[in-house]
């Protein structure tokens, strides 16, 4: 892919520069409209060559700060060159077939690469990567258009039918093909214990809270990644007051009230009951609540920010292995093991995966393919953790 990508990248940076090596269509599009031309050569081959390197997590990881160069430039040079394809497309030989296929692929090709931005800028790698394997899917139709319009040609196909029909089939493939990737890819994937199925077992009705309070409010530990502000930890003494406490805490919440999930979520051998709801569109609180016999009546209520959970409906929560993960640590740490950071979250991801082996378990909350937050309970530090893959 690499080898290719840099080919084409280079053939068009040599367009810019040879004229002699430009087609007669090509030569008029320089006459007619010299800026778009000029631009969407010099925009998009930079843009092809750059990719390859930026979607390298090995690359990425190791040298974070080449990577957002060069994602910066990748994000300037799509918006040079696609704004000047959209220009180019109404020009385009072959008629309305191709002006309306490189047309939309322009305007794709823009709005897959400002999502990445925009989700980068927010902080949401997940969303950033997706949206960035979907923008080079598109950029990469400036390789496949290459391999399938000679291939036409050598097969006797009328030029014009070949042409309006790649100007379609050089990325609509290459977008199926990226949201392949993507599926595979999914947060989650490679660390959701297939048996740890959901447990919907009671209704909100049956809070049990029985023992006295006991609520050492800690903060977040530095190497978690909180989704939103800190838990607010509130200790409750009896059934009542547990259930009552959960619901004041968050009023303008509509609690899930038929559904809960139990799971020894501190790791104490003791069953903790999970409830969650929502305020809207954008607040989404889960309240863990301690309620087994003879433990502290405990909520920890987690007020996430995730502005992709609509409502509770969409939303899966589910138990799994409390551990990072070794994608995760290895997306994050490989070639940087020795580092402070990545020491502390090697520690970290040991810790949990121990508290795994004792049959602990976390929770993962998201909307498939748009949000995972994960919530692990860390015995030494003696409070929840909370990191977005
Ligand atoms: C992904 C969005 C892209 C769109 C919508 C697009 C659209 C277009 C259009 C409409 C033309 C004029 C074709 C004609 O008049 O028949 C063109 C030409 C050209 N484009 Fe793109 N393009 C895109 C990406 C790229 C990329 C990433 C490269 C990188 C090498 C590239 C390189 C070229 C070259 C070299 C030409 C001149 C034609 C040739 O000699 O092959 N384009 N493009």
């Amino acid at each position: 892919m690499t080898v290719l990508a840099l080919i084409i990248a280079a053939y068009a940076i040599a367009l810019l520069f040879v004229p002699a090596m430009r087609a007669p269509f090509l030569r008029e599009r320089f006459a007619i409209i010299p800026l778009a031309a000029y631009l969407h050569l010099a925009g998009s081959g930079i843009a092809l060559a750059i990719g390859p390197f930026q979607l390298n997590a090995r690359l990425r990881s190791r040298f974070l700060r080449v990577h957002r160069w060069m994602g910066r430039t990748y994000v300037i040079c799509v918006l040079l060159g696609g704004t000047a394809a959209l220009a180019l497309a109404t020009t385009s030989q072959a008629g309305l077939p191709t002006h309306v296929g490189f047309g939309l692929l322009a305007a794709l090709w823009l709005f897959a690469t400002g999502n990445a931005y925009r989700y980068i800028r927010a902080g949401d790698r997940v969303l950033h990567r997706r949206w960035m394997i979907r923008s080079y899917a598109l950029t990469f139709a400036a390789v496949t258009l290459r391999i399938y319009l000679p291939l036409s040609q050598v097969a006797g196909m009328p030029f014009d039918a070949a042409y309006q029909t790649i100007s379609w089939l050089c990325w609509v493939p290459n977008l199926i093909v990226a949201e392949w990737i993507i599926l595979r890819q999914r947060p989650g994937a490679s660390i959701v214990e297939p048996s740890s199925v959901v447990l919907m077992v009671a209704a909100l009705a049956s809070f049990g809270c029985k023992s006295k309070p006991d609520a050492p409010e800690k903060a977040v530990p530095k190497e978690s990644v909180p989704p939103a502000g800190v838990p607010v930890v509130q200790t409750v003494s009896g059934d009542a007051e547990c259930r009552g406490a959960a619901i004041e805490q968050a009023p303008n919440v509509r609690w899930v009230a038929d559904k809960s999930l139990s799971a020894d979520l501190t790791y104490d051998g003791a069953a903790d009951r999970v409830y969650w709801g929502t305020g809207g569109d954008t607040a989404f609180v889960v309240a863990i609540v301690e309620c087994a016999a003879g433990k502290p009546g405990r909520i920890w209520a987690f007020p996430l920010r995730a502005r992709a959970m609509y409502g509770t409906t969409d939303l899966e929560i589910s138990l799994v292995n409390p551990a990072f993960g070794q994608g995760y640590f290895a997306e994050n740490c490989l070639g940087a093991e020795t580092t402070a950071d990545c020491r502390k979250l090697g520690e970290l991801n040991t810790r949990l995966e121990a508290a795994y082996q004792r049959g602990g378990r976390g929770l993962q909350i998201g909307i498939p393919d748009r949000d995972n937050v994960h919530l692990y309970w860390d015995s030494v530090a003696n409070t929840f953790v909370t990191w977005r893959p």
